[in-house]
């Protein structure tokens, strides 16, 4: 066996062991929230399509007719060649969701993150970001040689302590937290972070993947990121700021300069899906997300996200076995996606599942999953 190999299937043996090896499960996406995984139909709350608007028809047409017009790809990077006429108005209508003067729209999330905090933050400069912060948060703030430091999850006690040991010590401090923390559905206290930004003359960025469409916080920082790929329904990421941010952007980030444009189709997809994004979607999901977490007697849902917070890596796949067994595909998250003793499952909801299937899968759990969990009441 090749020297390689060997190493690698030595490392997967160690990973298996803890439960931590990843293998991709093939699912067929079907209409009104089912998926086909292992030949059977199973109602899917594993998704981050929140509004249902990745299916919805007037998205598709969209996507159809811009696809026939311009065929399947942009060709080149924005900065060459693949800079479609479309872009303007997908960015004009992201800058007023996210009231700033202006955005940019970037390959997807994580090229958003991986090439907008290297380009902002360099070494002498100090990043401050939040302990539960998306890898591609994580990635992007150790690309750039900054010095980075994480602050206790949700902590402005932590936060603040960090500030004051630190900040006099670097040119400038960019400090990033999620709004919505993708794998807890919890909220960070943005107006707060806000104060201790202004406090110390730190730059303040915020991942808003999971916010867009649910929430919208009145409150201004210096770059929103965010992405089309959960409640948009559609591909491709965004950062959004004051003109002069969003100019500098554009001229010096990477993941914007060499790699090619997102297709023309998914453009125009974004643009519909972005209109078609009303508050009565937000407050369904919501609705849907609470009647699940009353059922269960788990603290009141702020977002379309709820954890079942189980600890073993083991016991958390055992768990989504058997709600798979259940008619029902909710995925284990296991580290390092979360911390080690924080496996999980991770349910989603969507504008489109029906009380029905909510209340359903509600006594799935009760009768599948025999674990107290952990973020129980
Ligand atoms: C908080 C957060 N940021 C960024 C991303 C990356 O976005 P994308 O999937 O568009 O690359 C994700 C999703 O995976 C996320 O959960």
């Amino acid at each position: 066996m090749p020297a390689l190999d060997a190493k690698l299937k030595q490392e997967r043996t160690a990973r298996e062991a803890r439960q931590e090896w990843r293998a991709l499960a093939q699912t067929e996406p079907l209409a009104a929230m089912r998926v086909r995984r292992n030949g059977r139909t199973l109602i899917s709350f594993s998704g981050n399509d929140y509004l249902g608007l990745s299916r919805h028809p007037e998205v598709v047409a969209a996507a159809s007719t811009a696809l026939a017009r311009y065929g399947a790809g942009a060709g080149a990077s924005r900065l060459v060649t693949g800079n479609h006429p479309r872009y303007g108005a997908l960015e004009a209508r992201l800058a007023a969701i996210k009231q700033s003067e202006a955005a940019l729209v970037v390959g997807s999330g994580y090229l958003a993150n991986l090439g907008a905090i290297p380009a902002l933050a360099g070494k002498g400069d100090l990043i401050l970001a939040d302990k539960l912060s998306h890898a591609c948060i994580l990635d992007g703030a150790r690309l750039s040689g900054a010095n980075l430091k994480r602050f206790k999850h949700n902590d402005m006690a932590d936060l603040a302590r960090l500030l004051a040991a630190h900040r006099t010590h670097h040119a400038q401090c960019l400090i990033i937290t999620e709004h919505v923390f993708s794998m807890d559905g919890d909220v960070a206290p943005l107006k707060e972070i806000r104060a201790l930004c202004d406090a110390h003359d730190a730059v303040m960025m915020v991942d808003d993947a999971h916010g867009l469409g649910i929430l919208s916080p009145d409150l201004q920082p210096d770059l929103w990121m965010g992405t089309l790929s959960k409640a948009a329904g559609g591909y491709g990421g965004y950062l959004a700021g004051s003109r002069v941010v969003i100019d500098h952007l554009t001229a010096t980030m990477r993941s914007v300069i060499f790699s090619t444009a997102l297709p023309p189709a998914t453009i125009a997809a974004a643009e519909r899906a972005l209109e078609l994004m009303t508050p009565e979607r937000a407050t369904r999901v919501l609705m849907l997300a609470r009647r699940f977490t009353s059922a269960l007697d788990l603290p009141h849902a702020q977002t379309a996200i709820v954890p079942l917070i189980i600890g073993d890596s083991a016991a958390a796949c055992e768990a989504s076995a058997q709600l798979e067994e259940a008619g029902f595909l909710v995925t284990a998250i296991r580290p390092p996606t979360v911390a080690r003793g924080t496996a999980r499952l991770r349910v989603t909801f969507s504008a489109l599942h029906e009380e029905t299937m909510v209340d359903a899968l509600a006594a799935a759990v009760k009768t599948c999953v025999a674990t107290k969990f952990e973020n129980a009441d």
